[in-house]
């Protein structure tokens, strides 16, 4: 047993979660379309070839808004191929995942899917091998009301109403030698202005996302993010960032102490986009787009043994541990400490590539590991962020020096006075006791503390055992005078909720 300690208190505010934290991410890659979110001979498919119990599962989420068609998928794509009668759409090489794409899903088949499962699309366009012209063209087809060719070749295909998409993505990690059309920061960031600038005379309700670096350990981070600001500051409205952690050396506590740097990254994409608003001496002030973010490195590979141009290949299809799930939820924890910058985030992906829900094709659908904390966090992570005054032991790990044991951060409902404190204890041994001081909520009680741990950091859930990892709960600690003493076992992921009594 560790003392720590939390402090609550209504005055120590991040600021207002913008519900889109808890976004997600659909790219044409693997089975995350054919054979996920669609599979048109699917027992569970309706009149759009749309999964059904999939769409469940992603209602059960409460996903705000869901990015699309990628990744590096929309560095290769014509939107127009993907629009109109089914039958006449084209078969293509698709050069990202180098796959067979065929089509059958495209712009305005994602927005059906969309209003079916009350989330939002953000939609990207191609700055890789398209650019200016094909972006405004496609924000005509999508957002102009009618009386236009694009707006009335919408309507000729069904869709009278506009699409009203408001969230843009300006490409997809364009710093990426990987990414086709890969540019420099310079080349980047003069065509995503001017792409943004003419997106916005086709519709000036637009909120652009420009390309901040594919990761922080990118050579050429944080320049990017300074040279790209310096061309697009006026013109957009958010900044993206993109990570993905591993444990491939086996070593769970660096493993958990990941979202240190997680952390670290956020704020010098802040400390970045600050400093060019102090050069332009602007009053704008950048918000943050998180808009890949997830443990990716199970399926590395086995990924290498799938043959090329297949349709709908298994790719990316990593199965996520328990360790998996607390990672996740302290990356969830890292998103909601900078909420008042990270307006938008997205996990990557949601479904079968390296995602929270999983299908077979033809036959069931399950809950990853992952799945709990996300499930958890959009559900109960809404409201006013509160910075908590975390007082934890500390392990020392050879990259992040001395890691917090216990992480944590709370989120209160103005509506409901209720409040929820989100942690993770990061010890793989020893349960933490929390000294909760909650005396700015005086009268409040716990009223449920959900938890998710298991004995096997490597147990996973299945199809045929869907249900080796799920949460649990432990008696919610008694609260006196506002203080209350919480037990946190050892590698776990807690959600204690607090309300008037
Ligand atoms: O999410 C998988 C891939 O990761 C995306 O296509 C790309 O943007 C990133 O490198």
């Amino acid at each position: 047993m560790r003392p720590a300690k939390i402090t609550l208190h209504r005055d120590m505010r991040i600021g207002d979660v913008d519900p889109r934290l808890y976004g997600s991410f659909v790219e044409h890659l693997g089975r995350a379309v054919y054979g996920g979110i669609y599979e048109r001979r699917h027992p569970t498919a309706d009149e759009g070839g749309f999964r059904g119990d999939v769409a469940e599962l992603v209602r059960e989420l409460d996903v705000p808004i869901v990015r699309y068609p990628g990744g590096n998928f929309v560095s290769g794509y014509n939107w127009e191929d993907g629009v109109g009668p089914r039958h006449e759409r084209p078969r293509r090489l698709e050069l990202a995942w180098k796959s067979i794409e065929t089509n059958e899903v495209g712009v305005d088949d994602f927005v059906d899917w969309c209003r079916k499962v009350g989330t939002e699309p953000m939609m990207a366009v191609n700055l890789g091998s398209r650019g200016i012209d094909d972006a405004r063209r496609l924000v005509e087809y999508c957002n102009h009301p009618s009386g236009t060719e694009l707006s009335d070749l919408r309507a000729s295909h069904g869709y009278a109403d506009p699409h009203d998409i408001k969230v843009w993505c300006l490409g997809n990690e364009m710093d990426g030698p990987w990414q086709m059309g890969h540019k420099t920061a310079d080349e980047y960031g003069r065509v995503a202005a001017e792409t943004a600038r003419m997106m916005k005379l086709v519709d000036r309700d637009l909120e652009l996302v420009a390309c901040g670096s594919s990761s922080s350990a990118m050579a050429t981070f944080p320049a990017w993010e300074s040279t790209v600001l310096e061309h697009t500051y006026d013109q957009v409205d958010y900044i993206s960032l993109h990570t993905y952690y591993g444990n491939r050396a086996d070593d769970t506590p660096n493993f958990l102490a990941k979202s240190v740097g997680m952390d670290a990254y956020i704020r010098e994409v802040i400390a970045t986009c600050d400093y060019v608003k102090s050069r332009k001496r602007s009053k704008k002030t950048m918000m943050l787009s998180f808009d890949e973010w997830n443990v990716w490195y199970h399926s590395g590979l086995t990924d290498q043994d799938i043959p090329d141009w297949s349709e709908g290949p298994p790719k990316l299809e990593d199965i996520y541990t328990f360790e998996d799930a607390l990672v996740v939820g302290t990356m969830l924890i890292s998103l909601l400490k900078h909420s008042d910058r990270v307006r938008m985030a997205c996990q990557a992906q949601l479904v079968n590539v390296i995602a929270p829900i999983m299908t077979a094709t033809g036959g069931g659908v399950y809950r990853q590991t992952i799945f709990y904390p996300y499930l958890h966090a959009s559900r109960f992570g809404r409201g006013v962020a509160l910075d908590l005054n975390v007082v934890s032991p500390t392990y020392e790990d050879k990259e992040f020096d001395a890691v917090p044991c216990l992480d944590a951060v709370g989120v209160w409902n103005p509506e409901d006075d209720g409040i929820t404190v989100f942690a993770v204890n990061r010890s793989l041994t020893e349960t933490l006791t929390v000294d909760i001081d909650a005396r700015d909520f005086d009268g409040h009680i716990a009223t449920e503390h959900v938890t998710l741990t298991h004995e096997d950091l490597k147990a996973r859930n299945t199809l045929d055992r869907p249900d080796t990892v799920t949460p649990g709960s432990a008696p919610p600690p008694d609260v006196e005078d506002g203080r209350a003493q919480l037990s946190i076992a050892p590698a776990s992921w807690n959600v204690v909720r607090f309300g008037p009594a």
